[in-house]
This record gives structure tokens, sequence and C-alpha cells, in this order.
């Protein structure tokens, strides 16, 4: 949630910062800033509201000479609307701040910041800081560096909540000081300067060395005094690989991401003949009495599919929690309890704090991740990465369907150990594996389709969305409403089938359209059931199903398989380019929906 960039040296810094923000895009897009200040080059700030290109076009020829720093901003909107006042940097007499977070306690600093006569000017948490800065600078001059660090030590002591923050002031006009707790920033270094960023693929070409600051972490960077990295952190080289790709092509990442599926969930290396061989530590899934998931999203749904395929492969139970809610429940524990974050970013604040909390519950632990060298990915006792690649579109697609691929390798492996199922049984699940990725190529010819019936639901102009399906294709029905909501704006909502009588169904009439998932092998009668008693309250059907409904207003009769998994990835593909196809039609930003943002590092 919002991307922080910031820089001390000599190479020019709008094009540095503005190059490293569009990096950090997907973490917000509401508004966006930056601030300079160098070797007798006054403070200068630049602010809008808007993507980065309206920031891009406010900067047009400014450009800045010798030693200097800078420090910049992509938004997304917390406390106060994204408007030009609200976005950072937020300065007040001679000092700038970026921010990333939420200062709990900034309500009550603020009042007590009024009292003695600031006046603020915009609705956010973050201004808060820099008042209070500049505040504590007047009842305690400061002559040197030193001096101001320990100004602004005081100021961090006093703030409750999440930050990552850079501060620069025209007292010190080639320092930046920063500070970090629960939001993620990284300092690196290059050839011609020190950098920070919420993440390092906006460093890419510059930096080449970094370290994840700790918690609590509070400093100053001074062009007088060299840096060392090693007294601050692990050293690791920044990935040069991980900056964002192209489209190639297609009309949006959305699409790339959705056609990507078939080849970036290789099974590769994870198979060994007829085995399962995940990179676990030796002995890592021997005594494990049950397991906890925690998530957010759609992280959670595939938490949801691996409960389903944990549970009846490797007979181990799973209890599945939104890793928001797990944080403040005070959670039961279990002797031998195996606890499993999930996360495409590895940075989601909800999941990494529940993380966190099951450390501290002294529970074993393991992360799923998408981004090697996430705050994640380091922190559990092991990882598995789910290998889909970098996600760009704010709306995950090959992140779940990996996620998914990986938890059922796990359910596999869980099996084999505890010798939970009979060889044949075994072989017929790693045929549905292999199966499963010719699925989801076969699930992208069906776009054109999907477009056409997109366009005749349109038509309709619908109250309501229901996405419905037993099993693992109950989680599957809500993703595929996340999905519909997240890019195309419209009331869509998941449930289990036969949940609908219970309350759901009051709603069903001609201007609902309910998408209904009838795998062939996955209690295809119960759902048929489920889809009658809505058809006789006049809900409209949309089936996917290998069977011809004809109960059904739309169906896309989807290909056979001898397995109920690879229809599951099959129905997937579809519901991707069902949200994919109905956000284009209505001519909206698919890969940047309003009001989202990729990483959410805020609680
Ligand atoms: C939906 C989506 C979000 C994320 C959620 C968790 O398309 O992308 O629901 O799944 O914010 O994010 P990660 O997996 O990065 O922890």
């Amino acid at each position: 949630m919002c991307g922080i960039v910031g820089y001390l040296g000599t190479k020019e810094r709008v094009g540095l910062l503005l190059e490293g923000l569009k990096e950090l895009e997907y973490r917000g897009y509401d508004s966006a800033g930056l601030a300079l200040l160098g070797e007798g080059a006054p403070l200068q700030v630049f602010k809008t509201s808007g993507k980065i290109s309206a920031l891009e076009h406010l900067v047009q020829g400014v450009r800045t000479q010798g030693l200097g720093v800078g420090i910049a901003h992509t938004r997304w909107a917390t406390h106060g609307k994204p408007t030009q006042e609200n976005a950072h940097p937020h300065v007040y007499q001679h000092s700038a701040l970026v921010h990333n977070g939420i200062i709990e306690n900034y309500a009550l600093l603020k009042a007590q910041l009024e009292q003695k006569g600031h006046l603020f000017s915009s609705q956010t948490d973050s201004e808060v800081v820099v008042h209070l800065f500049e505040d504590m600078l007047e009842t305690t001059p400061a002559n040197n560096v030193d001096q101001a660090l320990q100004v602004f030590k005081n100021t961090i002591a006093q703030l409750e909540g999440a930050y990552a923050i850079l501060l620069i002031s025209a007292r010190f006009p080639t320092c930046i000081f920063y500070a970090k707790n629960h939001s993620p920033l990284i300092l690196a270094t290059g050839k011609e300067g020190v950098y920070f960023a919420s993440a390092q693929n906006a460093l890419v070409g510059h930096a080449q060395q970094m370290v994840r600051l700790g918690e609590g972490s509070v400093g100053v960077l001074d062009w007088q005094h060299p840096i060392d990295l090693n007294r601050l952190g692990v050293v690791q080289p920044i990935a040069q690989d991980c900056q964002q790709s192209s489209k190639e092509g297609f009309s949006t990442f959305m699409e790339k991401e959705i056609y990507e599926q078939p080849k970036v969930l290789s099974l590769l290396g994870r198979l060994c003949g007829d085995r399962v061989c995940l990179e676990l530590p030796e002995g890592f899934l021997e005594g494990i009495s049950c397991i906890s998931i925690s998530a957010c999203g759609t992280s959670y749904h595939a938490g949801l599919v691996g409960k389903y395929l944990i549970e009846s492969l490797a007979r181990v139970r799973v209890q599945v929690e939104l890793a928001s809610e797990y944080r403040y429940a005070n959670p039961a524990t279990q002797e031998g309890e195996l606890f499993i974050a999930i996360s495409q970013s590895g940075e989601s604040a909800d999941t990494l704090e529940a993380l966190r909390l099951a450390k501290a519950l002294g529970l074993k632990t393991l992360s799923l991740c998408n981004t090697q060298n996430s705050s994640m990915a380091g922190m559990a006792d092991a990882l598995l990465l789910t290998h889909a690649g970098l996600e760009r579109s704010v709306a995950s697609t090959k992140a779940f369907a990996s996620q998914v691929l990986v938890l059922w390798l796990l359910a596999l492996q869980l099996a084999q150990e505890r010798h939970a199922l009979y060889p044949n049984t075994l072989q017929v699940q790693m045929q549905a594996l292999q199966g499963s990725l010719q699925a989801m190529q076969e699930g992208l010819e069906w776009q054109s389709q999907v477009r056409t019936l997109s366009a005749q639901i349109l038509e309709r102009d619908l109250k309501g969305y229901f996405f419905m399906g037993r099993g693992v294709f109950y989680p599957l029905a809500l993703e595929g409403a996340l999905k519909l909501k997240e890019i195309a704006y419209v009331h869509a909502q998941g449930y289990a089938s036969a949940e609908m009588k219970h309350g759901p169904i009051a709603l069903a009439d001609s201007s609902l359209l309910s998408t209904t998932l009838l795998p062939q092998h996955l209690l295809f009668a119960k759902n048929l059931s489920n889809v009658e008693e809505l058809r006789a309250r006049d809900s409209l059907i949309f089936a996917l199903s290998p069977i011809k409904l004809e109960e059904a207003t739309f169906q896309i009769q989807t290909r056979a398989y001898d397995h109920y998994m690879p229809e599951f990835f099959h129905m997937l593909v579809i519901l991707q380019l069902f949200a994919l196809e109905m956000a284009q039609l209505k001519g909206l930003d698919v890969d940047k929906p309003r009001n989202l943002a990729k990483s959410v590092t805020v609680e």
C-alpha cells in the first residue's frame, strides 16, 4: 500500500524517482508526488491526484544537478480522499515527508499540535509527522546531523502504528532521515548514491546491493558519512530480473497473465518419478497433527481449496482463517500444528502479522509465496515458492492457480509420507495434475465465446451476480465472484450451492444471474438440484458444465475430463476470462481497478 522511493547522490533525481515510482505503481495509484533538495537548491515539492503519468506531466522540464536528495510517493488512500492536498510528500516549513502505513494515534498528536498553532493542509494521518518533527526541532534546536537525528528519533518514538517514513529537511540538504516499523522499506547502495524503496524492483539498474531494514529501524543517511550496509541487516544483491514485464501484445497484463498460466505452472522439479518431492527441509512434515492456513483475498480462496485437498487426500484436519481475523482471534493451538501463510506478494500486512503471531505461539511455520526475497519468504521455518512469475495486474490470476497447484502437491506429499493413499490412487492424482495444465490451456479457447456471452449478459442490466459450487468448486465460486466485482464493479457473491436455500435465494428473480459450476466428477446431481431451485424462482443461470443443461439461460459446455481437478482449472480460466471480458466491455481499467492496490501493506 503506497510506494516510496528515496535517493541521495549526484544522479539526476527527477527521472530516477519517476522511474522507481512507476515500478511501484501496483502498490497504489490514486495520487503521487516528489520532493527535491540539493546543495544550493531550495526544497521543491510537486504533487498531484491521479496516476504517475499525471505527476510525470507536472514535472516536465524539471531536472536536478549536482549532489542532493529526493523522495517520492505513490498513494493508496487510507485517511482522506485522493486529492492533491492529501498526496505526499507532506510539507511544513522546511521539511518534506513521505509515509507508507497508518499512524494510529495521529488524531491525538494533531490536536496537540493544533493547540500550539500548527495549521494542517491535509486530512491525512501522515502530515502530523512532519509537523511533529519541526515542532520538536523548535524546542530542541539541532546544530548538526547527529542532533537532528536525535530529534527525529524522539519524533518517531511518539508514533503508534505502522510506518515506512522518509523525511528531508532544508536545514540538512544532503541527508535523508528514515524510520521503519511493520511497513516494508529497503536501503540499497549503488555506484552513484544511496537508495530507499518499498520494493527492490524500483531500484533495478541503479542499486546493486540492499538490506531489508529491520523493525524499529530509525536513522539518517548523510552524504558526509559512508554507509556500511552490513551494519544494518543481511546484505542481498538486487535481483536484476524483478522489474515489471511488458504486455507482449496482449491488451492488458491481466489477459497476458491468464494466458501464461499453463506455461508457468510447470511441475518440473517437484515430481520425482511417480512421487512428489517438494523442496522442504528433511522431516518437515513429520509429526503434523493439524494445519492452520491464513491468508487474504484470492490467496485465502486458494487456502480453502487447499483444505479440501489436504483433508481428503492426506487425512489431516485443516482450518482456514482470514489473516485479519486470525491475528486478533486469540487462536487456540495444538501440539504438532503446522501454520501455513499464503501470499502472492509476501508483503500483505495482515498475513505477515498472522505469521508473526503463529511463530510467537511456537507453531511450525511454512510460507507459500510467489515473491522471493519478500518479507514473508524469509520469515517462516520453510518456504515453498509458487513460481508463477511476476504478477502485474492487480487482480490475481496466475498466482492463484499456482497456489492451488502447490497446495495440491503439498497434500500429495503429506499423503505419501503418511501412507494415506493407495499407490493406484496416487497414480490417478499424478495424472490429474498433468491433465490440469492441459485443461488450463484448453480453457483459453473459450475467450471469444465468453466475450459474446458477456455482451449478452450486460445487455440484461442485472442487479446481482451469484456464483455457486460445491467442494473445491465452492472456493472457486468465491474467487469467480471476487474477480468480477474487483474489475467489473458489479455486485457479485459466491456461495456454497446448497447454502442458497438458507437465505440468499430470497434475492432470486429474473434480474439475478447465478453462475453455477457443475463439474461432471463432483456432486453433479446435487448441484443440478440447486440450479432447479433457482430456475423455479426465475433466476437466470449461467452454467459451466461438460453436460448440456436444459435449465441454463447461458452455458459454456466445458470440455470433459476424467477427474474433477482438471475441470476445476478449466473452469478457473473461464471465470477469469468472464471477469476480464465484462470489465473490458464496460471500458474499465482492467489492470488498475479503482480503489485497489496490488500489495496491501496496511491493516
Ligand atoms: C484479488 C487479489 C487480492 C489479494 C490479497 C492478498 O485479485 O489480488 O485479494 O489476493 O490482497 O494478497 P497477497 O496474496 O499478496 O497476500
